[in-house]
Formats: structure tokens, sequence, C-alpha cells
């Protein structure tokens, strides 16, 4: 019998493509994916830490498989990634039920700790490291489309934002060697896909050095860039703090890099973002918002927000609605502040702001952000934009479905055209997450 891997990801775009990581140094080992989750040998959960409701739903699924373990005895679990990393040995704990817990930069040892599992011992290797990228490792795609996929270009945080986990369970900061990224996106292409996104915490801080050459962010997007105009690629996540002009520049000479930019703003109010130890201030977050709009008119703009940080008054609260309504953000990921353990937030400061307050604050933002983005989808009716087709809209077989440089989702009428194509879509109605149009 094969040996069969499943494995859950949870959290963020770097855990999907660690996923694929993972799932390339399991099949030299012998295993195969699957996708049926009662066919495994060998469950792998891909976790994440980053507010305690993620690491919740982890223990929920854990409880799911207690069942699966009972009818079959020699089913092995691990759980990956940032909760293995924070939690280590109290996971092995949980009712006897967890065999393997190994930590972002050690899935190298995964088929040898696996192999202690499968000789019935307890396996677990949580060490970061200063070095490990990854780089010479291919993943294998598990991706639904053929037409999008991530791309790792560095690993870690060297941020210390107060409230944040990452730093504590991804290690050190580290980029990775810029000719495997770039033999990994040919390779993507030559595969068909037509759209990768450069991942890493911090985007604008890569820096691969060489003897006396260094490589930027700028330099590494534009060497992406060129690998074939007909391949898209998006980057995540940039800081407020390091995005440069020289970036923005890039960005405007490329036509297939695509014009939409996730740059988290947290707070608008510089006192909070200076307890955030976020190194920018309110009218740092504006000036860089009027550089893209200048650089980059037709760029799209997300951001994450945090509601309720540690001494959050009304008035803080306040300037982040206004500096959302300013910014006119096409999308926002809002969130209440959760204490995480460890953080500097976590020892520094109280935890003050109610909990209903935070989710008055947070139900106040979120109506701003639908109302501002409803009004910006309104501007894009009878706009055109080229999209690239990634395949048969969800909702209906009669339709495709594909997303536009600036990340929107535009659904038309079928028709002769087919994934990984390109389409030139004029807009005619909106609903409140995707574009409708047709084919010109
Ligand atoms: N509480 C709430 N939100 C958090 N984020 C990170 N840490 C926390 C926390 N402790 C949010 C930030 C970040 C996004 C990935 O998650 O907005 O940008
Ligand atoms: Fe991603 Fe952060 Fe969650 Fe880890 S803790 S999976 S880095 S979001």
């Amino acid at each position: 019998m094969p040996k069969r891997v499943y494995i859950e990801t949870y959290g963020c775009q770097m855990n999907v493509a660690d996923s694929e990581v993972v799932m390339s140094i399991l099949s030299k080992a012998g295993y195969t994916p699957t996708s049926e989750i009662n066919d495994a040998g060998l469950i792998l959960i891909n976790t994440c830490s980053i507010r305690d409701n993620a690491e919740q739903r982890i223990w929920g699924r854990l409880e799911v498989f207690k069942h699966l373990k009972k009818k079959k005895r020699d089913l092995k679990i691990g759980i990956i990634g940032c909760m293995a990393e924070r939690l280590k040995e109290k996971l092995l704990e949980k009712d006897q039920l967890v065999d393997i817990v190994v930590g972002p930069d050690a899935y190298r040892e995964l088929p040898s700790l696996v192999a202690e599992a499968e000789a019935g011992h307890k396996a677990v290797n949580v060490l970061l490291s200063r070095e490990e990228t990854y780089a010479d490792i291919s993943p294998v795609r598990m991706d639904k489309n053929g037409v999008s996929s991530f791309v790792s270009i560095m690993r870690g945080c060297n941020n210390m934002c107060a409230y944040c986990v990452v730093p504590y369970v991804r290690g050190a900061e580290r980029s990775r060697n810029h000719e495997s990224i770039i033999s990994e996106v040919k390779e993507l292409f030559d595969n068909g896909y037509r759209d990768v996104t450069l991942l890493g915490q911090n985007v604008d801080s890569y820096k691969w050095e060489e003897g006396q050459s260094v490589v930027g962010f700028p330099e590494l997007l534009q060497k992406v860039a060129l690998v074939d105009p007909l391949l898209r690629v998006r980057f995540s996540t940039s800081h407020p703090k390091d995005i440069s002009d020289e970036l923005l520049h890039t960005m405007a000479r490329h036509n297939n890099i695509c014009k939409h930019i996730h740059l988290p703003a947290q707070s608008g109010s510089s006192r909070i973002l200076k307890l955030m130890n976020r190194e920018y201030s309110r009218e740092w977050y504006m000036e860089r918002v009027k550089a893209i709009r200048t650089i980059l008119p037709e760029c799209a703009l997300s951001t994450d927000m945090i509601t309720g940080f540690c001494t959050e008054s009304e008035e803080d609260h306040k300037e982040s609605l206004s500096l959302m309504e300013w910014a006119g953000f096409d999308f926002a990921y809002m969130f209440k502040y959760n204490e995480r353990p460890g953080t500097r937030a976590a020892r520094k400061f109280k935890d003050d702001v109610p909990e209903e307050i935070k989710s008055a604050r947070l139900s106040e933002m979120i109506a701003l952000q639908n109302k501002n983005s409803a009004k910006l989808k309104k501007n894009d009716i009878g706009m055109i934009f080229d999209v690239l087709i990634e395949g048969i809209s969800k909702r209906s077989a009669e339709y495709l479905s594909g997303r536009t440089s600036q990340n929107k989702v535009v659904v038309f009428p079928r028709n002769e055209l087919s994934k990984g194509c390109y389409a030139r879509i004029l807009i005619e109605r909106t609903t409140s997450a995707t574009l409708i149009g047709r084919s010109i």
C-alpha cells in the first residue's frame, strides 16, 4: 500500500506555500498526497497562531481526528507550522493524539520524524533557523486552478510589532536566493501558470547579498516581471515604513506587475502606532498613499486594521475610521485586538479595552468599509479591464471567473476562452464581492 498523506492548511498564504514544500519533501520519502482524509495514513495540520480563535479551530479539528484515530490505530497525526512552534511539546499532551510536532524551519526533518512516529515514538523538532529558505525545494502545487500560485521569497520577520506573534513563531528574517526564485517562476510559467504572488512578511526588506552584488526587492520584482509579459506578478505583504518610490516606479514601468498593494495600516492614530511599534505615523502612512496615488493612479489598495489595541480611546478609534475614509481602501481585513502570550504588548501593556467596546468599534469599522468598497465598486461600472481567466464561476457553469490586475474578481458569460487566457471585459454591474461584465 502506498503511504498517503493528507495536509490541511490554516492561516496565511505563507502556510499555503509551506504546505507545498512539505508535500515535496514527503513525496521524496515515498508519500503520495490524498485529498481524501479517510485514505490517509498520515494527517498533517499546518497551523496558525496569529489570534486565539485561529488556534481554537485547530483544537476543534483535533477532536474530529480523535474519532478517526479510534477507527484506525496506526494513523499518525502531525501538527506543523506556527502553532507547533508556539506550543511545542505541550501539543503532545492532548489525549495522546498528536504524534509529530514540527516548526516552520524543520520541514526537511519530516521524513525522519514521521519514521520515528511510525516506530511508536513521539517526534518533535521546533528548532528555528537563521538560514533555512527551502530554496532548492521544488514545491508540489496543490492549488485548484493551475493558473495562480504563490512563491515564497523570504521567511521570518525582524519587525517587532508589539501585538504580533509572528517573529516568535517564524524566527528571524532571511531572504531566498533570487536565482532560485526566478527558476521557480520560470518553471511555473512553463507549466501554464500565469499569475504568481511573491510572499514574505515584509517584502520591501528583501535583500540577497553575494560578494559585491546586492539584489533588493524592486530589482527582484523586475527580474520576475521580465520572465514573460504574459505572466502577472503580485506580492504581499508591504510594510508602510519600508515601501519605496523605487518600488512604485518599478511597478509603473511593467504592465504585468499587478496594480494592487496590500499596505496594512493597523491604526490611524499615531499614538497607537507608536505603542504598536510600527515605526511610522499617521502622516507617514498618508504620505505613502499619496505617493501610490501619484505614481500608480490605477492601483488598488487594501489594508489590515486592528481595533481595541491597549489604551485605544474613542478618539484614536475615530482616527482609524477617518484614515480609512480618506484612503478609500478597496478591501480591508479588520480584527479585534487579541493579546498573544509572550509578545511585547502582553508583557508591557494591559489589554484594557473591554470586549464589548472592541466589538462595537469593529462593527462600526466594518460598516464603514462596506460602504466605501460598495462606492468604489460603482466607479468600476463602464470600465474595461484585462481579466486573467481562472476557471468556471463557482455560482454558475455558464460564467467564467477571473481577476483584474487590481485583484478584483470579475465574472462574465462563458465563451470560447479558457483558463489561463486574458479577456477584455466591460463591467456592467456589481454585487457586493464581484464585478460582472461581458467580453469585448
Ligand atoms: N490581534 C489581532 N490582530 C492581529 N494581527 C496580528 N496580530 C494580531 C493580534 N494579536 C493582524 C494584523 C496583521 C494581520 C495578519 O493580523 O492586522 O496585519
Ligand atoms: Fe501566517 Fe502569522 Fe498565522 Fe503563521 S501566525 S500562519 S505567519 S498568519
